[in-house]
């Protein structure tokens, strides 16, 4: 999620919001919007496209003077990429101004529950329906704004880094985190808020980092209070010096982003099933599928077109929708589709998968199944993309940007809303009870946790990437749910590595590939217990007669795998159709050490682009 920045003090505080709003533009975004506090009255600009759009915009129509403000760039969640759905956002009255990143999960009953008060709403957004109860809460309570938000964010579900201010008030910012990061930077008689430290590392190295569940108020001359927003009760806040440059805060202390998104993978995951499934409640919702449930259920088959990562996790797909729903998939490349004259009807249901939304094959595929009577359901991370545009229907993914070129994130959150989907599907078709779909969604619901877990392994796979970042090739291979992880294994060795590398499904390796195994060939195996376990063991069993070396990927304390493999990377136990998103963690971060050994550009590899836009 994107990227907030505030000020109070002494200062003018337009030039360095405007400044830290460019600082923070790393992290991708596709609006931006600044409100300044000019002693009067609040003023404010925004806009769809970049900072620079808005800084000329300011500048052409807006005064900028005043020592109080807040800015944002927008990584949308709701509501579309457009200049009325860009923050900040005006409660009702007028008197607040808010920024936020994040998700307000029940943001739809809480502005059902407003609209019956009579506020009324500009834009799509869900921030908006927040500034909006804070406002009410502050009327009803006759209260100041402070306690207004502790009130109001106990009655949100979701994820927020929030900043707001009242232009009675314009002596105070009143800031709170849950699940999205806030920094409040501390100057001599000012006080910065940012997602991160580098809009206000040049001005000050004092800061604090809310944790989660915590607000503070931000007086000007005054101090920071901060609270805990279950029960307002005050906390003594550490205030720490920070260490780290402006890059290093870019890639939140990881060396790289590829390694910062690898690491964001159990935030990605919940922020992508947040909201969408109660397991207690035996409920999955999603507003693409529902709108949509008759198409679904009557289709003849499904049709994944993606390329790349996304076309791995396609494959992911086809094991779940066919497993779970029982309905017919096929996996295209939609390099492929898009040329080979495919018998595409009315009857079909295409899936088109893209994180950036933008890759030009992929684009081509959707038009021409269109065209052909499809109906196309979308799986984006960029809201607003023109693939999200182009589709019928669709679900995001909420990974936030992923700017390394190699996916990681975006693999493992598609998979997830897949997920989501096949649940939804198969429960409505009947072929799964409502004791299966329950398990799978709590299974799910722990798979975060998992992936932190598997993450744990980190050092030891750095080792294992020492002993073979030398190697010339790398076999891997997976069985079921997992062929696609090792094709998804070989892809991201080969595009940060440039090592070759191949993924098959573990039994074909007796139709060719075994002809290759020798001492000098590492062989990865993903062996989790759940799928085909056994068939796995005895594959391992003829790569050892070969003398290849073989690295395991294994569910925590297997013991049999381990007395065959030269290394066994474990991860945790979990149903056979979640294992993909615990299997891949190991091979992103084995990819990622042997490419850092050997000195490549892991972020932007070479011949490679982010989005694939053209042929
Ligand atoms: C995978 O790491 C690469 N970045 C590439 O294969 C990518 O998955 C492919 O170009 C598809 O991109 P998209 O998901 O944005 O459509
Ligand atoms: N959910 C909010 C929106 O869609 C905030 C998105 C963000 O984190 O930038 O406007």
């Amino acid at each position: 999620m994107c990227g907030i920045v505030g000020y109070i003090g002494h200062r003018e505080a337009y030039p360095i919001i405007l400044k830290g709003l460019k600082r923070l533009e790393y992290r991708g975004y596709d609006s931006a919007g600044i409100a300044l506090f000019d002693g009067t009255d609040i003023k404010l600009s925004k806009t769809k496209g970049k900072v620079d759009d808005l800084q000329d915009k300011i500048e052409r129509e807006m005064p900028t003077n005043g020592n109080l403000g807040i800015g944002h760039t927008r990584w949308a969640t709701h509501g579309v990429p457009n200049d009325v759905n860009s923050h900040p956002h005006y409660s009702n009255s007028g008197d607040l101004v808010i920024i936020h990143n994040g998700i307000i999960e029940n943001y739809e009953s809480l502005k059902k529950e407003l609209i019956k008060r009579g506020y009324t709403f500009k834009s799509d957004t869900d921030t908006e329906v927040l500034v909006n109860l804070i406002e009410d809460v502050k009327k009803n309570e006759n209260t100041k704004l402070g306690k207004a938000v502790q009130i109001a964010l106990n009655q949100v579900v979701g994820a927020y880094a929030i900043a707001v201010f009242d232009k009675h008030k314009p002596n105070e910012i009143v800031v709170a985190r849950l699940g999205s990061p806030l920094a409040i930077g501390i100057g001599e008689d000012e006080f910065f808020i940012a997602s991160d430290a580098s809009p206000f590392i040049e001005y000050t190295k004092n800061a604090i980092y809310l944790e989660d569940e915590e607000m503070a108020v931000v007086r000007r001359n005054k101090g920071v209070k901060v609270r805990k927003i279950k029960d307002d009760s005050l906390v003594d806040p550490y205030v720490q010096e920070l260490q780290l440059n402006l890059e290093q805060i870019e890639k939140g202390g990881y060396e790289h982003f590829m390694l910062k998104e690898i690491y964001e993978q159990p935030s990605a995951i919940l922020d992508t099933f947040r909201g969408r499934m109660r397991p207690n409640e035996g409920i999955i919702k999603m507003a693409g599928i529902e709108d949509n449930m008759k198409t679904f259920l009557n289709a003849n088959r499904i049709i994944v077109v993606a390329c790349g990562t996304s076309w791995h996790a396609g494959l992911v797909s086809e094991y779940i929708f066919e497993d779970l729903a029982r309905i017919p998939v096929e996996v295209e490349y939609a390099s492929e589709f898009r040329y080979r004259n495919p018998v595409i009807t009315d009857k079909d249901v295409v899936i088109a998968i893209s994180q950036s939304g933008e890759t030009a094959d992929t684009l081509a595929a959707i038009k021409l199944a269109k065209s052909r009577g499809a109906f196309v359901f979308g799986v984006c991370n960029v809201v607003g993309s023109s693939i999200a545009r182009e589709t019928d229907a669709g679900a995001y993914t909420h990974a936030g940007p992923e700017i390394g070129v190699a996916s990681t994130k975006a693999f493992t959150t598609q998979i997830t809303v897949l997920t989501l989907i096949a649940l939804r599907l198969a429960r409505a078709k009947g072929t799964i009870s409502s004791s299966e779909f329950r398990h799978h969604m709590i299974e799910l619901e722990l798979i975060p946790e998992k992936v932190k877990r598997a993450l744990e392994s980190d050092a030891y796979v750095k080792t294992i990437a020492d002993i073979y970042k030398n190697a010339s090739n790398f076999l891997y291979l997976g069985r079921g749910y997992n062929f696609p992880v090792a094709l998804e294994g070989a892809l991201k060795l080969k595009e940060i590595s440039y090592i070759h590398a191949e993924g098959y499904p573990a039994a074909e390796m007796k139709h060719g590939p075994i002809a290759l195994i020798d001492e000098n060939m590492p062989i990865v195996v993903i062996a989790t217990k759940k799928g085909h376990y056994e068939k796995v063991v005895s594959n391992i069993q003829e790569i050892k007669s070969r003398k290849g070396k073989i690295i395991g990927i294994v569910t925590e304390g297997d013991e049999q795998v381990r007395a065959l493999a030269d290394h066994v990377i474990e991860v945790p136990e979990t149903i056979e159709s979640l294992t993909p998103l615990l299997t891949t963690i190991p091979l992103q971060l084995l990819s990622y050490h042997i490419a850092l050994m050997l000195g490549k550009n892991v972020d932007q590899p070479r011949n490679l682009a982010k989005a694939v836009t053209v042929e």
